[in-house]
Order: structure tokens, then C-alpha cells, then sequence
């Protein structure tokens, strides 16, 4: 029974991991309790009280850092970023489809299925589906939210699956807020949506008001309603450590100031066994033809769609250079390694030739 339980409880992290017999690379530790960010980012530059933590891995508002082909400070680029989002909000997800031919709802489909969220092998009526709480970082317009938790209800049939949808802007979560209430009642139950920097997921801000569908089911002490499921993020005011069994990351973290800093908090919030898992844009440069025609098509037809679509030609000129800028495979892998994930054979999935790819890595148990 014991090995029964220890076996289950693997399963969801080696089946996201391991798609083969490949070897796991070997990775360079970081404590796994790393200390409370609420002070430390904004108040101190250095990690000299923190040996474990490098200084790169610490947000500081006036280090360089790239805004596209621009180089701005970690403080401006944050700005500017929510700049570009609150702009592109309204027309983001008509503009997702147009400058990718749709491309990104293959992706995204892809993504989710290969983690399969919500699915236990184990399970009989005697025992059970595990609860599972899953993180959705810069989980904007819900695109990525919304799959997860359509695979988990209703493909694996697993209703405790719960995820929280956080990200920066405001005006990207108020368009998913608005897009969730078309969801059954059970899955918007299921959601929660909070503002949070992906950099310090100490500080968290619950997206007031709730869909209507999501009712709350009590009272609290002082006859404040409590929402239906246990959430990290509002019951606190931050993600504690250790409280995530995933933790997904769509087309966000390339517009991060500082990504070591996501990565190191990404570690922080998962448990022991939870997965980490990114899409993003890649390199495509393995293929030059199919390259530079991607380029040609990215630097040239993006920013006048953007211009003509959304009337917004520099948010988009922004987003390809952002795609541009993004380290390489290899790089951002190597990069999840050194914030203490071990990886699984060469640790990402490349996607349509590399223009995109998937990178997961495990966090030690
Ligand atoms: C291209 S959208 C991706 C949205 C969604 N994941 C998807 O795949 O459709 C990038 C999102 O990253 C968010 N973002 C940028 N910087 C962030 C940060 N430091 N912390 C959290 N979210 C951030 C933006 O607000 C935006 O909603």
C-alpha cells in the first residue's frame, strides 16, 4: 500500500518529465527554502545575506536589462511592458491568431496535452483524484488557464484540480475574467485570478470582483465571504512556498525584466516534485530557408498588422523584438537548470522548426 501511495504520488511529476529513457541532466542546486522576497528585491541589491541566491537572480530597478532592441533599465522595461499589455489587451487575442495563423492555438493545445493535467492513473472509487493546485504565470487572457482546466474536469474527469491565473496587468486579467464566465460554472469555481510580478510572488493582489458564477459557499469569522476552494494566493496575500503542483508559463516569461529572479520564485512555489513548464518563442535557425522567411514575416507583416488591426504599431514592433532577444533553447534551459530544476534528456520540445518550444524542468524532491 505504502509503495502503492509513493508510486502515485511520482507519477504526474515523471510523466510530465520524462518522455523517454533519456538521462536527467545534472543540475546545480539552490536551498529550496529560499527566504521571504517581500523585503529584498526593491530594498536590496546585494544577495550577501542570501549566499545561495546570485545577485543576477535578485530584481533591481536600475540594472540593464533589453526592451526589445532597446537597453533599459529592469525598472523601465517593467513599465513599458505594461505599457505594450494594457494596450494590445482588448485586441490580444484576435491578433494572437492573425500574426500566427492560428498557429498558437495548435501550441498552446500541445502544451497542456503534454502535461495533462487532473490525470491519475491509480485512481479507483475507493480512491480518490488528487487535488492539484496549478500556477498560470502571465496567464494573461486565460487562453492556457482555460485548457488546463477543461483537461483536468472534463478529459480526466478530475474536478480537484484548481488554477490560479496571475499576471501583472490588469487589464489582461479583467479580459480573461470577462472570457471565464463563458466556462461551466464548475471550472470558473476552480479559477481564481490574482495580479502578481512573476519576479516576487510574495505580493499578490486577488482580482476583485468575482465572476457572479462563481458563488462563495460560507462565511467567515467575520461574515466575509469565503470562495469555494482553498486559495494560495488570496489566503495569504503571496504564494507560499512549496504550495504548487504546477506551474505553467505561455508567451510571458521572454517580457520578464529579470528571469532568473521568475525562475528562482517558480522554484520557491512548487512543492518538491512540482513541474515547472514553459512555452515560448524559440529559434527557428536550424532551418535557415524556413528562418528567414519566419524573420521576414515577423519583422515586416507583424507590426503592420499590428498597425492596421489594432492601431498599435510599436506594442507589436515590441513583441518580435522581444522574440528576438529571447535566449536560445539550450540557453534558457541551461538557465532552468542553474534555479535548481532538473531536466529530462535535452530538456525542451521544439515546436513548428523551433519557432516555438516547450521547456519543463522538475523541482529535486
Ligand atoms: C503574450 S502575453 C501571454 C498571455 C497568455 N499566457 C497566453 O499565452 O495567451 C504575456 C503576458 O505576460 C504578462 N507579464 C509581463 N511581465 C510580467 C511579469 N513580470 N509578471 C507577470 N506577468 C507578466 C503580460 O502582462 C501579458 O499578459
Amino acid at each position: 500500500m505504502a509503495a502503492r501511495t509513493a508510486l502515485r504520488r511520482a507519477l504526474p511529476s515523471l510523466r510530465a518529465i520524462t518522455h523517454s529513457e533519456q538521462p536527467v541532466r545534472s543540475t546545480r542546486l539552490i536551498s529550496t527554502t529560499v527566504p521571504s522576497l517581500a523585503a529584498s528585491p526593491s530594498s536590496s541589491s546585494s544577495s550577501s545575506a542570501h549566499p545561495s541566491i546570485p545577485d543576477y537572480a535578485i530584481p533591481d530597478p536600475s540594472r540593464p536589462t533589453h526592451f526589445g532592441f532597446e537597453t533599459v533599465t529592469e525598472g523601465e522595461k517593467r513599465e513599458r511592458v505594461a505599457g505594450v499589455f494594457t494596450s494590445v489587451a482588448e485586441s490580444y487575442d484576435r491578433m494572437n491568431d492573425l500574426m500566427s495563423f492560428g498557429w498558437h492555438r495548435v501550441w498552446k493545445d500541445h502544451f497542456v496535452a503534454s502535461l495533462n493535467p487532473g490525470f491519475s492513473p491509480l485512481t479507483t472509487e475507493l480512491d480518490p483524484r488528487e487535488p492539484q493546485h496549478i500556477l498560470d504565470i502571465a496567464g494573461g487572457t486565460g487562453d492556457i488557464a482555460f485548457r488546463l482546466l477543461h483537461t483536468a474536469h472534463v478529459v480526466n474527469a478530475n474536478p480537484s484540480v484548481r488554477v490560479t491565473i496571475s499576471d501583472i496587468n490588469r487589464a489582461m486579467l479583467t479580459v480573461g475574467q470577462q472570457r471565464s464566465t463563458s466556462l461551466p460554472a464548475s471550472q470558473q469555481a476552480a479559477l481564481s485570478f490574482v495580479e502578481a510580478n512573476a519576479e516576487d510572488l510574495t505580493l499578490t493582489r486577488p482580482l476583485h470582483p468575482y465572476p457572479s458564477a462563481r458563488e462563495p459557499t460560507s462565511h467567515d469569522a467575520h461574515g466575509r465571504e469565503e470562495q469555494a476552494f482553498f486559495d494560495p494566493a488570496t489566503a495569504t496575500g503571496g504564494i507560499p512556498s512549496n504550495s504548487v503542483d504546477l506551474y505553467t508559463v505561455a508567451f510571458g516569461i521572454r517580457n520578464f525584466s529579470n528571469i532568473p529572479a521568475a525562475l528562482r520564485e517558480a522554484h520557491r512555489v512548487l512543492k518538491p516534485g512540482g513541474v515547472f513548464a514553459c512555452l515560448e518563442f524559440s529559434k527557428a535557425d536550424a532551418h535557415p530557408l524556413f528562418n528567414a522567411v519566419y524573420k521576414e514575416w515577423s519583422f515586416r507583416a507583424i507590426p503592420l498588422i499590428g498597425q492596421l488591426v489594432a492601431a498599435d504599431r510599436d506594442s507589436y514592433q515590441y513583441l518580435v523584438e522581444s522574440i528576438e532577444r529571447f535566449p536560445s533553447q539550450t540557453e534558457f534551459r541551461d538557465m532552468i537548470v542553474d534555479a535548481g530544476f532538473v531536466v529530462a534528456g535535452d530538456g525542451y520540445e521544439n515546436l513548428t522548426g523551433g519557432v516555438a518550444a516547450i521547456h519543463k524542468g522538475m523541482k529535486p524532491r
